[in-house]
């Protein structure tokens, strides 16, 4: 004991000494990670030392990849100190061991992308890809991933990602360790990929007409005679490089050709493979289609299925992944259930359902894909029907639960659900975004999202796949707005699907987040700053608003005013609710060390008789009605909303009152389906039982589904009438028209306030 006694001491010397070396900040973060004492010094100029020649040929083109330089790479045994790699096949795949002592590094993986990743993690740890001489910090890391399937779907549809930016998010994704790249190649918006056999593919569907400025949504469809400006395509010489680019990052390219559905780029190109049925002009659709979206290849031809075969080999050819994607999502029926072809189909093969004729056109490709040698993916839709043998099925719809249908049935699956993994969705309080579709998909939420369920059937677990983030641009329209959507959410899907969950910390994340961003910025690609931005809540609390305010980092503080002026870095903290009982104008925005990091938000918050009031009939969501605050965009938390029917809210304004005038706040969004009321009634009680109706509005009737988008107040004229309690009953628009970007949807009503004067 006596002699052990001062190696016990020096073991926890040490330990305490190793504590305080932090851990280096890693993305994504490895799996086991142990700080040492010292630094390896390292220059270019550091031998790299493999086991043989092919490893030697590997090492090198990797290092130009992570490192970016080609050091000197030897098999034999130099004298000074060196990188050292060797294969130890105990490594998980794509697993490595990565140890830097004073002396060298020593590197060991057990497959070609373990030996990559450590050269990707190496390269993390070198402070300053300029300096002459560079200090690696001593550490032990010993990483695997947690998934096999670390995706990011780029949809070069909606908007073509000319392909030398398609090159540079490659690079960025590669650093990542992210393993795959899902090209979402053909939809209805366009067709991407020079087909040699089918010329008509690119020089017709690879171009849209213009329609500048205008969302995707509002958009127009083409008229025969319109020019069709807006587009590209890849060469099958460009898509070789794209292919041959990721390959040396070891990125798998799987290419999508989506059909039935999302195929007007294809069908512009060869009409006569649609429906005979349909009698309209088929074009690239710009924006969504209205009812043109429902125009999809026919399942009753033959020639379609030899159509798609032949594109198919091209593609195959092109492609050397493992995996095709056959899309398969949002296959609206409507010509299948007209067509003679199709009806000649179904009753022929005894199906009952276009959904079965669906499955049968499904598994007729995918057969013709396994046939090659490959695996076919498909989106969840295919679960609707009996699925294609061995089908991958990437769970997309809400949060991705369809697909566990099809692991029921023993088949693998991708997790890519909309609410989390879309990154067309919103990434940060969306009055400082720029307009897109739907809700929030913010970093923190793609961060905090664990694919596996609690629940799950542990079977489920072996047959997930991985996860991936899917890019949908139908909002973009330039290579800096696609790199605003991908970054930084993009890392937070690589750390999902690398780390181990009880490995992820939300401030050491952040903190590599930022030297990767810096490390992107030096490559030219710009990321969002959304995480910086202030996401408000306003709610009532006893007759006056409680106001909340939220940044997803928490290395900021948020500093705010109420008299107008600018946020500075000496303005109050943020340190809890504020409190407010008449008309205030909040401003605030995130500090660090000074420094403004985020936007200004502004929140001016209106006071009226309503305000704060107790509000009957709409649940929770009816505190928003009588919160002082103005929405801005449909989707902004702000608005009620409801389709089809009425809307209907009381406001207990909790003593009579005389009344002037009631200010219902609506907005139109008719790419959304979403219109301004076609009539408004106020009722006003004594009694809170007895409602006797005050004042009425109704639309003009051409105005109802017209195409316009914004704002609008609906006022009415009370007439100094004296109430206790006001009802507002606005009625939705109705069904939308045949010629609505969505027709025959019944619309939707939002409404953000009742003001009572
Ligand atoms: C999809 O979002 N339609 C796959
Ligand atoms: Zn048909």
């Amino acid at each position: 004991m006596k002699r052990l006694l001062p190696l016990l001491l020096f073991a926890l010397y040490g330990a305490t000494l190793r504590a305080a070396v932090p851990e280096p900040l890693l993305l994504p973060r490895p799996a086991a990670v142990e700080t040492g004492r010292g630094t390896f010094r390292m220059t270019r100029k550091t031998p790299f030392v493999a086991e043989d020649a092919a490893q030697a040929a590997l090492v090198r083109s990797f290092a130009v990849v992570a490192l970016g330089y080609a050091p000197e790479v030897t098999v034999a045994v130099p004298r000074s100190s060196a990188v050292r790699f060797a294969t130890d096949p105990s490594l998980a795949d794509e697993g490595y061991r990565l140890e830097v002592t004073p002396g060298g590094i020593a590197v060991a993986a057990s497959s070609e992308r373990g030996f990559l990743y450590a050269l990707q993690t190496l390269g993390q740890l070198l402070p300053d890809a300029r300096a002459a001489e560079w200090r690696v910090p001593a550490v032990r890391i010993a990483d695997a991933p947690r998934f096999a399937y670390r995706g990011l779907m780029l949809d070069v549809a909606r908007y073509f990602i000319p392909k030398e930016h398609v090159l540079k998010i490659i690079d960025a994704i590669a650093a990542l360790k992210i393993n795959t790249l899902h090209l979402h190649l053909s939809d209805d918006n366009g067709w991407r990929v020079e087909i040699r056999r089918y010329p008509r593919l690119t020089e017709v569907g690879a171009w849209r007409v213009d329609r500048p400025g205008v969302p995707f949504p509002a958009r127009r469809n083409a008229l025969q005679w319109e020019e069709a400006t807006v587009g590209g395509y890849y060469t099958q010489d460009d898509i070789r490089e794209i292919v041959a680019y990721a390959a040396a990052r070891r990125i798998d390219v799987i290419p999508e050709i989506d059909i039935p559905a999302h195929s007007n780029a294809a069908l512009a190109a060869y009409p006569c493979l649609a429906c005979p049925v349909v009698d309209k002009y088929i074009g690239v659709l710009p924006g969504l289609g209205g009812d043109n979206a429902r125009i999809i290849f026919c399942a009753g031809n033959d020639a379609v299925y030899e159509f798609l075969q032949n594109v198919l080999d091209e593609v195959m050819a092109l492609f050397p992944s493992r995996r095709i994607h056959l899309g398969g999502d949002e296959a609206d029926k409507y010509y299948w259930a007209l067509c003679p072809r199709c009806r000649e189909r179904m009753r022929a093969e005894g199906m009952t359902d276009p959904e079965q004729l669906q499955g049968y056109f499904m598994k007729r490709l995918a057969a013709y894909v396994r046939r090659r040698g490959r695996e076919v993916c498909g989106w969840d839709e295919l679960t609707r029907a009996e699925l294609p043998e061995e089908a991958i099925v990437y769970g997309w719809q809400g949060r991705g639960d369809l697909a566990l249908r099809a692991a029921r049935q023993g088949h693998r699956f991708v997790m890519t659900p909309a609410q989390v993994c879309y990154l067309i969705r919103y990434q940060g309080p969306q009055w400082f975004e720029p307009e897109t579709y739907f809700g929030n998909n913010t970093l923190r939420g793609l961060f905090d999202y664990d694919p596996v369920g609690a629940d799950w059937d542990p079977a489920w677990r072996d047959l997930l796949l991985g996860v991936q983030a899917s890019l949908w641009t139908e909002f973009c329209s330039s290579p800096e707005e696609v790199d605003y959507l991908l970054f930084p959410r993009t890392a937070a899907l690589a750390e999902i699907g690398w780390s181990q969950p009880d490995r992820k910390r939300w401030p050491e994340f952040l903190g590599a987040l930022d030297r990767y961003v810096g490390r992107l910025a030096g490559a030219g690609i710009v990321a969002a700053r959304s995480m910086y931005n202030i996401q408000h809540t306003v709610r009532p609390l006893d007759g006056r608003l409680e106001v909340r305010l939220a940044c997803e980092r928490p290395d900021v503080e948020i500093r705010f005013t109420t008299d107008g002026s600018e946020p500075a870095a000496r303005s109050a903290a943020y340190r809890g609710p504020v409190v407010v009982d008449r008309a205030t104008t909040l401003r605030c925005a995130t500090f660090r060390r000074g420094e403004r990091m985020g936007e200004v938000l502004t929140l001016a918050i209106g006071w009226n008789k309503a305000t704060a009031r107790p509000v009957e009939g709409l649940g929770p969501q009816g505190a928003l009605l009588v919160n002082g605050v103005r929405g801005q965009r449909n989707s902004d938390f702000e608005w009620c909303g409801r389709t089809g029917g009425e809307l209907t809210a009381t406001v207990d304004l909790l003593r009579e009152e005389e009344l002037r005038r009631c200010t219902l706040g609506t907005i139109a969004n008719p790419g959304m389906g979403i219109y301004l009321p076609r009539e408004v009634l106020v009722e006003l009680s004594s009694d809170g039982e007895h409602f006797v109706g005050a004042a009425r509005w109704e639309a003009p009737a051409d105005s109802l589904f017209a195409d316009w988008r914004g704002v609008r107040d609906v006022v009415l004229d009370l007439g100094g009438a004296a109430a206790r309690w006001v009802r507002v009953r606005a009625r939705s628009a109705g069904v939308a028209p045949p010629t609505a970007p969505r027709p025959g949807r019944e619309a939707q009503l939002c409404c953000d306030e009742i003001a009572i004067e």
